[in-house]
């Protein structure tokens, strides 16, 4: 495991928000629902009879749903609470899916070559080392095989700016160059509120990163919420129509 400030300060954060995050993840009309998880099953595709492995699997949402499409799973997290609920979750479920405690900047417990698939659904943020973690993603892929990963889409670093009646007028970015250390924070069910920290990085940095440790770049996607979105949430579905919440990456080891 890395001695950075982010993978340890990760482990403690996320065990915390655990059971809160599956919680959060379960009302309708989140931007997970209505806009990064429609855009990540199109860049997956098919998965029937595929190796998968999801990188950073939290509860096991994307572990879950690409088992039950026919894939065989394998999903890691760096929170011991995470995987404990991903183990439950498929039990409940009656899914087979193998689950590990491991940092995804160090897949030593896989050998080389293993997977038709890398998933990475917003994860990046809370790496200290985008580069590492990707060299091992490339190192256990098959050739041809498939690293798709989501994050926050990097403007997100900004706000909105707000008129008198607190109506959005518009998104204000500063400091895009700025790979500083971001605090978000999320709100209980007890009322308390529970941090996460995560590294802003450009999208060129995300873009440079693959191509240094030797993938190809597929397809970069900065998703429109679905139509659907507009019925769960409308407010969220307005806001994601104007700036773009999330990118993704579909990138190939094809050497
Ligand atoms: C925003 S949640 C996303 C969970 C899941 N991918 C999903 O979409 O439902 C971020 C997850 O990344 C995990 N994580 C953070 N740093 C990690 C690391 N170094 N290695 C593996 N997992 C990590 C956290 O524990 C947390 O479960």
């Amino acid at each position: 495991m890395l001695d950075g400030v982010l993978t340890e300060k990760a482990r403690k954060d996320w065990n915390r928000l655990a059971e809160n995050y599956q919680a959060f993840r379960q009302e309708s009309g989140t931007y997970n629902e209505i806009v990064e998880i429609p855009a990540m099953l199109s860049l997956i595709g098919n998965v029937k009879d595929k190796k998968v492995l999801d990188a950073g699997c939290g509860h096991g949402y994307y572990s879950l749903l690409l088992a039950k499409k026919g894939a065989i799973v394998t999903g890691i997290d760096i929170s011991e609470k995470m995987v404990e609920l991903a183990k439950k979750n498929a039990v409940k479920a009656s899914v087979q899916c193998q689950f590990f405690v491991c940092d995804l900047q160090d897949l030593s417990m896989f050998n080389s070559d293993n997977f038709d698939l890398v998933t990475s659904s917003i994860v990046a943020g809370y790496l200290d080392d985008i580069r590492k973690a990707f060299l091992e993603v490339f190192r256990v892929l098959k050739l041809k095989g498939i690293f798709s990963f989501s994050e926050n889409h990097p403007i997100l670093k900004g706000q909105w700016e707000r008129d008198r009646q607190d109506r959005r007028l518009h998104w204000n970015i500063d400091n895009y160059f700025n790979r500083s250390i971001g605090i978000a924070q999320w709100r209980a069910r007890d009322g308390g509120i529970i941090e996460t920290s995560s590294r802003h990085r450009t999208v060129q940095d995300y873009f440079d990163a693959l191509v240094s440790v030797g993938f190809v770049v597929e397809r970069l996607v900065e998703p429109e919420p679905i139509n659907n979105g507009k019925l769960l949430n409308i407010r969220r579905y307005e806001s994601a129509k104007r700036i773009p919440y999330f990118i993704l990456f579909r990138a190939r080891k094809s050497i």
